[in-house]
């Protein structure tokens, strides 16, 4: 890999429950892998009406049982995260279809990618919203995101350009 650092955002919904967990992930794996200093990792939401609180207590819970600590603070996109992020990730169709819209440039539209895209199993297309449902849904998020953020590690890894 090249010197120059490469930007990742993770993008849900709401910001307190796929995105920070996403974060989380990929910190612990890229943070395993040593290449801390390579590769910076931030997460937003598309709403911003609880800007400044934590993650959602319950998917807290149960990536902290998996050995992640969710501590980022929810924020909402900006115009200028498409400017200083490499990869724009977001986690369903929705999150896909809100990005493309706020993008300034063609440039930033091709920065914007699914979460899924990288997962190595296809039995899922996006990263269901866990809000409203039970513990299953909380689980099956950190299983995706497992999955899907190993799948982006091994692509940024091998793609040349980085
Ligand atoms: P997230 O989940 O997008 O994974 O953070 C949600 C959190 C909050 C809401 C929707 C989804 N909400 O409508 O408040």
């Amino acid at each position: 890999m090249k010197q120059e650092k490469i930007r990742l955002l993770f993008v849900c919904l709401g910001n307190i429950c796929r995105s920070p967990s996403a974060e989380a992930v990929m910190k612990k794996m890229v943070k395993d892998a040593g290449l801390e200093d390579r590769i910076e990792i931030d997460s937003a939401g598309i709403l911003g009406y609880h800007a400044g609180e934590q993650a959602d207590q319950r998917m807290r819970s149960h990536a902290s049982r998996r050995g992640y600590k969710l501590e980022s603070i929810l924020r909402p996109v900006t115009t200028r995260d498409f400017f200083d992020f490499d990869y724009i990730i977001g986690m369903d169709d929705r999150n896909l279809a809100d990005l493309r819209q706020m993008a300034p440039d063609q440039e930033s539209v091709e920065k914007i990618h699914g979460m899924m895209d990288f997962a190595g199993n296809g039995l899922y297309d996006h990263v269901p919203d866990p809000y409203y449902g039970g513990a299953a849904g909380f689980e099956l998020v950190l299983d995706l995101l497992e999955d899907a953020c190993r799948g982006l590690l091994d692509t940024i890894s091998s793609n040349p350009d980085n």
